[in-house]
């Protein structure tokens, strides 16, 4: 019962939701920025970079939830690495950009295999946080006292 409920929850929403749609980048140049683009679906959206055109194989990027319709990112894979770009929305629906390739710079001092890209979860200034203990032992002397000078 509740099911059926749920479902018809769900019929009566999506018309009022259009699918989302990501644009295809052009001009993907290793170690250059390009941006995505994209239209409808409703935020947040998570977009994801997958090897072209193969939608269940693990992503080669993720990035952080989107607000926006578009996103910046230094391509910083390798060039000839074949790519889709994949937007999922909060409904969950994913939309795919066509296939698309990294072309070679005059770069390539950027390649980063990290999956996880920016959203500086602690990449930034952090680390100040604990860890104190020990600095504190002032019980042992300073060692160099205890022998005697002239040891000849
Ligand atoms: C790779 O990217 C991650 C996430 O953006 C960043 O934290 C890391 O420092 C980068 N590594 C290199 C070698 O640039």
């Amino acid at each position: 019962m509740k099911f059926f409920v749920t479902a018809a929850a769900l019929v009566s929403l999506v018309p009022a939701i259009l699918a989302a749609t990501i644009n295809t980048p052009t001009n993907v140049v290793e170690c250059e920025p390009i941006q995505f683009t994209w239209t409808g679906g409703q935020a947040p959206y998570y977009l994801s970079l997958i090897p072209a055109g193969q939608p269940s194989a693990n992503p080669l990027k993720t990035f952080p939830s989107q607000t926006g319709t578009s996103y910046s990112w230094t391509v910083d894979l390798q060039s000839g690495t074949a790519l889709s770009a994949a937007l999922k929305d909060s409904t969950g629906a994913i939309a795919y950009s066509d296939k698309f390739s990294v072309m070679a710079g005059t770069s390539t001092s950027c390649a980063n295999t990290t999956v996880s890209e920016g959203g500086g979860s602690g990449s930034s200034s952090g680390g100040s946080s604990g860890g104190s203990s020990g600095s504190s032992g002032g019980s042992s002397t300073s060692g160099s006292g205890s022998s005697p000078s002239g040891s000849s």
